[in-house]
């Protein structure tokens, strides 16, 4: 509650949830991501990533992301932008050829500036790097790194500043929310931009979970504080935690609410957490089953629109 602005959900566009094949659904579900007791804030899980928004060198398609955006200006929700510079989900122009370091600079320049540009002033943050770190705490060798090394970061969070200088830019990854390499990696890259005098206003902890692994809630509280400590605020931006067997038991269902207490207690009690989102709140349109086989139920409302015992938990942390 400390310093808590929003919680939200991530929603995908309609083009991508229709692989669940669950049409007949639609209208229980909008409601329930309309209905403003449940949540302030959304992201679209999809619709803004370079595939959508370039999909063409130079040819920017808005459609997929705006389908998310308006509903969010339409229902005074906020909006988390995602993402500008990630290694996945690139347009295939992008990875067809060895790009020197001027092209690829003009690449992510003209990339960042439109799309940034585009949805200027609706953006609460934008994630402007997502993933640029590897467990060990090492760089990523993504396409970027390779040709440009971490200057690549530097690059895409100025142009971000220059484009939308109202929306909050945050650094976005996963495995960040217990300490270790990768957290220390973190730190030093928020740092880096700092030492630059490049703005660098959060830290987006994904939150992919798996029940009964997640961090504990003081190693959570550790970490935020950790960030907090360098000036900057944090959000929790892709909340899930998946069971990894299935059909799901009371037991995997009982770590899974101790687990979303957790994480979501951490976030409320330390002042610069402001703002969780889940990764989707319905379990049939979460990205898990699609990508960690035989696992999932990972958010807090199972296919016939129950609550999982974790929505209790969730509610008790706030
Ligand atoms: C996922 C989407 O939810 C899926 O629909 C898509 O097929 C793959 O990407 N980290 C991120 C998100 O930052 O963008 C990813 O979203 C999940 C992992």
């Amino acid at each position: 509650r400390a310093g808590l602005k929003y919680f939200g959900s991530a929603t995908d566009s309609p083009g991508q949830r229709e692989r669940a094949g669950l049409e007949h659904v639609y209208p229980q579900y909008d409601a329930i991501l309309a209905n403003p007791d449940e949540f302030g804030q959304t992201t679209p899980t999809n619709g803004q990533k370079w595939l959508f928004s370039e999909p063409e060198q130079g040819v920017f398609n808005w459609t997929e992301g705006e389908i998310v955006s308006s509903l969010a200006r339409e229902q005074n929700k906020i909006l988390r932008c995602h993402a500008l510079v990630w290694h996945s989900q690139l347009a295939p122009w992008v990875e067809a050829q060895e790009w020197t370091a001027e092209e690829l600079t003009e690449i992510i320049t003209a990339h960042v500036t439109n799309v940034a540009s585009h949805w200027k002033g609706r953006c609460y943050a934008w994630d402007v790097v997502n993933e640029a770190l590897e467990e060990d705490g090492s760089w990523r060798q993504s396409l970027f790194y390779r040709v440009l090394g971490e200057d690549y970061i530097k690059l895409a969070f100025r142009l971000a500043a220059e484009a939308d200088p109202e929306a909050k830019l945050y650094y976005n990854d996963y495995n960040i929310e217990r300490p270790g390499a990768k957290v220390d990696a973190v730190l030093r890259l928020v740092t880096m931009l700092q030492d630059e005098g490049i703005k660098i206003d959060g830290v987006g902890m994904q939150a992919h979970f798996t029940a009964g692994e997640a961090p504990s809630l003081d190693q959570q509280i550790d970490v935020i504080q950790s960030y907090e400590a360098l000036g900057v605020e944090v959000a929790l931006t892709e909340l899930d935690v998946r069971l990894d067997k299935l059909p799901p038991t009371e037991e995997l269902l009982a770590l899974q609410k101790e687990d979303y207490k957790n994480s979501v207690g951490a976030c409320a009690q330390v002042p610069a957490c402001i703002g969780i989102t889940l990764w989707d709140f319905y379990d049939p349109f979460s990205w898990v089953p699609y990508t960690f086989e035989g696992e999932g139920a990972a958010l807090l409302w199972f296919e016939d629109f129950s609550h999982h015992p974790a929505y209790a938990g969730v509610v008790a942390a706030l």
